[in-house]
Formats: structure tokens, sequence, C-alpha cells
């Protein structure tokens, strides 16, 4: 258990936990307000965050900005990002289960020192991680389920979005839902 940010950053950017510690350019710890009440999950940094050290800065990153533009969220104010592992695996492929579970402990600490009362999983790698093994994103996007004090919710990953503009609308929606639980738990903009 760590007391704050410093000493969790201290120990985890010398992480050799997993191999992905000796491929990475940066490790990409994750960004934003470190006592915000909203916390996004993703799955892992691709090749522009390896190499800037910062979640979701890609193409996929500014399309992230963009919905959360629409609902008063922003990077730079009220939210925190992070990623479930925090080094880029290579060619982008999905991050393998130990990798994951090498990592996920970083990830804990993060949200224990934030203390969110949202999760909001970006994509099946972060909703089959934190909400259920078997989370369907096109089944079950946009619903939330309360585990413990916190509220989480899965959603389509902005690089899927990228791929598959059929799904826009219903990630819109699923955004439109976050701002309206953000309200009934009087969570400020
Ligand atoms: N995709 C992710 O899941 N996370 C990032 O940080 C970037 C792209």
């Amino acid at each position: 258990m760590y007391e704050n940010f410093e000493e969790l950053k201290k120990d985890c950017f010398s992480c050799q936990k997993c191999s992905l510690g000796t491929t990475r350019t940066n490790l990409v710890f994750g960004v934003g307000n470190e006592s915000a009440d909203i916390l996004f999950v993703g799955e892992g940094p691709g090749e522009n965050e390896d190499l800037q050290g910062e979640p979701f800065v890609g193409k996929a990153g500014k399309l992230l900005d963009k919905y959360l533009e629409v609902i008063g969220l922003s990077r730079q104010k009220n939210i925190y990002i992070a990623n479930i592992v925090k080094c880029r695996p290579p060619q982008n492929r999905d991050p393998k289960e130990d990798e994951q579970e090498a990592c996920i402990n970083w990830l804990r600490e993060q949200t224990k020192l934030i203390k969110p009362k949202i999760i909001v999983c970006l994509g099946r790698i972060a909703a089959t991680r934190l909400i259920s093994p078997d989370f369907k994103v096109t089944r079950e996007h946009g619903q939330f389920i309360k585990k413990g004090n916190i509220y989480f919710m899965g959603t389509f990953h902005p690089a899927a979005l990228l791929r598959n503009e059929a799904q826009k609308a219903d990630a819109l929606s699923d955004f439109q839902k976050l701002r309206e639980k953000m309200k009934e738990l009087e969570i400020e903009l």
C-alpha cells in the first residue's frame, strides 16, 4: 500500500516484472487528476504512447478526447487515464495473461490513491479484466455495475471505433449515460 503517487511512481518506473519491461521506450504510468472521481482504463500503450510516455496520445486518443469533451471531461482537469499494462506489447498485440497479471497491481495501487467513484473500461481487455471475464462489449456496453464502492462501465475501445464507424453512435450514448451517472452521484465538472 502506497501513501502517495511519488512513492508509487518511483517503484513502478523501475518495474521489470515481465518481459515488456525490456522492450519499452517509456513506461506509461497514467495521466490526469490524481484525485479524479472518474478513472478511464485502456488496454496498453501503443507506439505513440511508448514514445511519449503518455496514454492515448495517438489517433485513438484524439477520438477519446473528443468524446470526453462532449460531456465536459478532460485529462487536464477532471479524469485520470491509465492502462491495464504500462508497457507496450510488441506490434501492438494484446497483452498476455501473465503480463496483465504482473502489471495489474500497479493499477490497483493507483486506484487506491485516486479513489474514483466510477471506472470506465475502454474495450474488451479492460472490461474482461476489471468487470467480468465473460464481458461482451457489444452486448453490455453502457451498463453500470457496482462493485464495492465503485461503479464500473465498459464501452468501446476508441481504436475499435476508428475501424468501425457504425459503433460511434452507441459509444456517444455510453458517454451520455456516464454524464447521467455523474449527475446522480453529484460529481461536479
Ligand atoms: N490504446 C490503449 O488501450 N491505451 C493507450 O494508452 C493507447 C492506445
